[in-house]
């Protein structure tokens, strides 16, 4: 390094919809804070997915279970992901690959981004093997449905589940 240049903090940027945060999403950014100075869990405010969980709620959630990370930071946008990295002064996007099924939305995304913003790098990372087949879509279905979601979710979750849904 030249005498004179400061390094840089890597800044990553985790988004998502996490309606709710299952124990994959935290699996995935425990990993992300070991590896980047700094991890913004964004959570898009999209008004026209119907989701189960209020902006606020999944915010407060997703708080609340990353709390004993000093490097994590919640945030929320919307727009184009691409500037709102550009905005927070990230260079990568973290997302998570489970299994070869995510691979072609995935791909899709990032050759995307890396088009509107060829600054920007997508780096995916595995979650535990435990976790391949867990999604948010599963866990609102099986919840709602009365089968169990133990070990999926953090205790809160599940909490906040009980009180939204009920069975
Ligand atoms: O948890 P999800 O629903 O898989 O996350 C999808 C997310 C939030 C990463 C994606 O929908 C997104 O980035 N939305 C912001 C709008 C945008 O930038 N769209 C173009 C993507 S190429």
């Amino acid at each position: 390094m030249a005498a004179g240049e400061t390094i840089k903090p890597r800044v990553a940027i985790y988004p998502g919809s996490f309606d709710p945060i299952t124990n994959g999403h935290l699996d995935l950014i425990e990993r992300g804070a070991k590896i980047f100075d700094r991890l913004i869990v964004a959570l898009l405010r999209n008004p026209d997915k119907g989701p189960l969980f209020t902006i606020p709620e999944r915010e407060m959630m997703l708080r609340e279970v990353t709390k004993h990370l000093s490097n994590v930071e919640v945030d929320t946008f919307d727009g184009l992901l691409v500037d709102y990295a550009t905005r927070r002064g990230a260079q990568v996007i973290l997302r998570g690959i489970r299994a070869i099924s995510d691979y072609e939305y995935e791909l899709q995304m990032a050759l995307m981004n890396r088009k509107l913003e060829p600054q920007l790098e997508t780096v995916f990372m595995m979650p535990a093997e435990a976790y391949s087949y867990l999604s948010s879509r599963l866990v609102r279905e099986i919840f709602q449905l009365g089968g169990s979601i133990k070990g999926l979710v953090p205790p809160i979750v599940e909490e906040r589940l009980r009180h939204k849904v009920p069975r």
